[in-house]
């Protein structure tokens, strides 16, 4: 396959495979290829809550991509092949696990919810848990009885799923580190990649602030979707800041992708 010579369909003429809240999967230029596409469309609490943010999908395309492309460098395998513009990148199609794979270095969220723990307590160890993707039944949380017993993935499966989510964890962890911030939790999804009679698990979807939560080392300062769940504003600030400390954005760059940007002489 050329991946270098993509023949673009226009947009209209694009056969839509899925639409999610936030993401749209379109038809690839080859087989075994799609392209998704970074709306700007928040939503949170399964969609009772929903806002169009303008400038959300291009920072998370551009977040994610950089997130994939270091992730597929140092040798963990992602759907992901490139970026093709502000708001798409060419993935490989995979199989989605109905999983909702969801790594925990800090309490905050859920589980300070229904373990009474403080947000911000440091977790004694990374703890991994897995939610049904399910919208109907709101992603409940699941153990790996009901994965098993009910054939979303085998014994071997979540083994290599649980050895992903902490390589990307460990990764994630010193990236964000390495730019004042810190990792609290993230949520990942995988899909089953078959290569000729060959299968295996690669991390699918997007990791991006919608996905993660993201605090400032030292203000505290959220820097990710939860400035939405908790009506806090600022959210494109907030990835902005993210990106431009990933060094992704260039100081004065827009994440709307259109209309003139000023050059300074
Ligand atoms: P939680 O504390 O609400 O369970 O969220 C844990 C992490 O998963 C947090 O980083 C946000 C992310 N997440 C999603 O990406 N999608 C979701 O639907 C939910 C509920 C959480």
């Amino acid at each position: 396959m050329d991946f270098q010579k993509p023949r673009y369909t226009p947009m209209s003429r694009r056969r839509r495979i899925y639409e999610g809240k936030a993401k749209v999967l379109y038809e690839g230029p080859e087989p075994g290829t799609l392209i998704q596409h970074f709306k700007d469309d928040a939503t949170a609490f399964n969609a009772k809550k929903h806002e169009v943010i303008e400038g959300k999908g291009v920072l998370n395309n551009r977040i994610s991509e950089y997130v994939f492309q270091h992730l597929n460098d140092i040798g963990v395998p992602t759907h992901f092949i490139r970026r093709l513009n502000m708001r798409e990148q060419l993935i490989r199609e995979v199989e989605i696990i109905p999983l909702e794979v969801v790594v925990r270095n800090v309490a905050a969220g859920s589980l300070s919810q229904r373990l009474g723990i403080e947000e911000g307590t440091q977790l004694p160890r990374s703890i991994i848990e897995f939610y049904y993707k399910n919208d109907k039944l709101n992603d409940p949380m699941v153990s790996e009885e009901h994965i098993t017993a009910f054939g979303w993935a085998s014994p071997q499966e979540i083994d290599d799923i649980m050895a992903l989510a902490i390589r990307v964890n460990d990764f994630l962890s010193g990236l964000f580190l390495g730019v004042g911030i810190r990792l609290v939790d993230f949520k990942m999804e995988t899909g089953r990649l078959w290569e000729n009679d060959m299968m295996r698990i690669v991390v699918a979807d997007e990791i991006s602030p919608d996905s993660c939560r993201l605090w400032d080392i030292k203000s505290n300062e959220k820097l990710d979707k939860d400035r939405f769940r908790r009506d806090l504003g600022g959210l494109v600030e907030a990835y902005t800041e993210v990106a431009k400390r990933l060094g992704i954005m260039g100081e004065g760059e827009r994440p709307q992708g259109s209309g003139p940007v000023l050059v300074k002489s």
